[in-house]
């Protein structure tokens, strides 16, 4: 969800004007994605990088993003949302990560779309920690390092139980992957749409979605 940042300067506001349009454009998203045929949807909210700006812009995010769940459970889980967080919980505070685990839980049964929101989540820190958790198991007996191989590995990430991601858009015009599902993203297709975030609508996801369809996708094979 890139672009919020330049939204807010075009339109002479501060850039926490434009992280709270940009939330305003998840719930439509999310709602169309059983019409355009998404069953999975993860959204980037958050890198590990992140941190770097200034401390009033990850303060105002961090208040949008307690603010988000708060305002959202009620919407997400009526709809039909099955709502996960991937990402390093560690470094977030307690009352926000009591708000994720909350909707976690409110929407574990739901099955219209499942929404996976990013936050401070980074691709190679997720597999720093996978291997840490690997590393764990090898030490204490409960995995052999001979067994340990491309289906081992995913079982440790963050993103366990989802699919890979079959098509990533990234908006904003910056063509570049920045940490997102690394490791997930392998075989993924890329849209690079030069729409800023809180311009993004459903009928662009829509069009993406239909013009992924048409895609030809060999896995490195050949079609036969
Ligand atoms: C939103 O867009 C992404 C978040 C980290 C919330 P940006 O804040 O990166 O917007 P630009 O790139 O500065 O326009
Ligand atoms: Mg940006």
């Amino acid at each position: 969800m890139d672009g919020n940042g330049r939204w807010a300067t075009q339109r002479g506001r501060p850039r926490l004007f434009g992280h709270r349009a940009g939330a305003k454009r998840v719930r439509e998203v999310v709602e169309s994605c059983p019409d355009v045929g998404v069953e999975y949807l993860t959204i980037f909210a958050f890198s590990t990088e992140n941190w770097r700006r200034t401390q009033t812009e990850v303060a105002g995010l961090m208040s949008l993003f307690r603010m988000y769940i708060s305002r959202e459970a009620r919407a997400l889980d009526e709809f039909g949302a099955r709502v996960r967080f991937i990402g390093d919980r560690v470094k977030l505070d307690a009352k926000l990560v009591k708000l994720m685990d909350d909707l976690e839980v409110l929407t574990q049964e739901n099955t219209s779309v499942h929404l996976t929101i990013a936050l401070n989540y980074g691709g190679r820190d997720e597999v720093a920690r996978a291997t840490k958790r690997l590393a764990q198991d090898v030490a204490t007996g409960n995995l052999k390092p001979e067994d340990v191989d491309e289906e081992t590995l995913p079982k440790y990430l963050d993103t366990c139980v989802l699919p890979d991601p079959d098509l990533v858009i990234r908006t904003s015009g910056e063509a570049r992957i920045s940490n997102f599902l690394l490791w997930q993203s392998a075989y993924a297709e890329y849209e690079f749409i030069d729409t800023l975030w809180p311009d993004f609508t459903k009928e662009e996801f829509a069009r993406l979605c239909a013009s992924y369809g048409g895609r030809d996708r060999r896995f490195g094979g050949v079609k036969t």
